[in-house]
């Protein structure tokens, strides 16, 4: 399997969907849908549907209510890379390879731009409804779940919560590696939890599988993070598409400034190992998904 086409090719799918739900750039209000297509369109690996339609594929889901979850997480990504761009938080000027929201649109439009997204998202899973079944239990108690899963990992239980210390915990000297672990599990592991959890609640999972793909997902998600410091670090703005060295710029708090290069890189190794070993406890096989964890761990963007 080449690996990089798979994912190209799914990509190009998740956008299609995606842009389903996206507006139509009209109205007297048009510059906030043109921002909330900027952002979302500038590019960006789609990892989190990719994750959330393949955890869905793994527990043999098929059907359309996994679109309007898969295009609202995306949305919800793009919401807080969009606020977390932002000259009061990491103030960061490209993203996907282009000017960020606040720069191409300014401060105020990137503001509510994020909001649109962040309500467009809930909009899209409300919309969902249509796709089910009302008079069949298991389909409304799936979607009720999924609903409910979803909305706690992107607010101020979830990834807000994340958001909140990663900030307080700027020109701090001595934040504790438990701090930064709580800061990774929130800001980052949650969104990555939503899509595979979410995937396997719409397919019907089992809660002992649900309980597993939750802890595959949180694995996932904290090697996610700390490959993201390491590529602070070693890699390019041109690469990346976003700019280099912003944590250090901003006095992050990061595993890698607490553990250094090399310990950094084995611990994305060891937990995406670990991330592995769970899936393979439940005897589904989905090998794009095993190869998809893999390729994270040497991913250069
Ligand atoms: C960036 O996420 C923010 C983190 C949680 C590290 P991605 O690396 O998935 O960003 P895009 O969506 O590809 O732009
Ligand atoms: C991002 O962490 C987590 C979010 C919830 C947006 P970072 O601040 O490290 O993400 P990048 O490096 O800007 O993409
Ligand atoms: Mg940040
Ligand atoms: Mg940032
Ligand atoms: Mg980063």
């Amino acid at each position: 399997m080449d690996i990089s086409k798979e994912i190209e090719k799914r990509q190009v799918e998740i956008e299609s969907v995606i842009n389903n739900y996206m507006p139509k750039e009209e109205g007297l209000q048009k510059t906030i849908f043109s921002g909330m297509n900027y952002s979302i369109n500038a590019g960006g690996k789609r990892i989190r549907p990719m994750l959330m339609q393949e955890t869905y594929k793994l527990f043999s889901g098929s059907g359309r209510i996994i679109e309007p979850f898969m295009a609202s997480l995306e949305m919800i990504h793009t919401y807080s890379l969009v606020h977390d761009d932002m000259p009061c938080v990491d103030n960061d000027d490209m993203r996907r390879g282009k000017p960020t929201t606040h720069v191409a649109y300014g401060e105020t439009m990137a503001l509510f731009v994020g909001d649109g997204l962040l309500n467009l998202a809930f909009e899209t899973i409300a919309s969902g409804m249509d796709y089910i079944d009302v008079n069949n239990p298991s389909e409304v108690m799936a979607y009720k779940k999924a609903s409910q899963y979803i909305s706690k990992c992107a607010g101020s239980f979830g990834m807000l919560a994340g958001q909140v210390v990663d900030k307080e915990s700027e020109d701090k000297k001595n934040i504790s590696l438990d701090t930064i672990m709580y800061l990774y599990d929130k800001k980052t592991a949650e969104l990555l939890k939503a899509a595979m959890v979410v995937g396997a609640i719409l397919a019907n999972a089992s809660d002992k599988e649900i309980d597993i793909i939750e802890r595959v997902a949180y694995n996932t998600g904290i090697a996610f993070q700390i490959q993201d410091d390491i590529l602070d670090i070693t890699s390019s703005e041109e690469e990346l598409g976003k700019p280099i060295g912003s944590d250090e710029r901003n006095n992050k708090s990061t595993y890698v400034a607490y553990k250094g290069l090399e310990e950094s890189e084995k611990e994305v190794k060891r937990l995406t190992r670990e991330a592995l070993s769970l899936l393979s406890q439940l005897n589904k096989k989905n090998e794009f998904l095993e190869k998809l964890l893999e390729y994270m761990i040497h991913r250069t963007k």
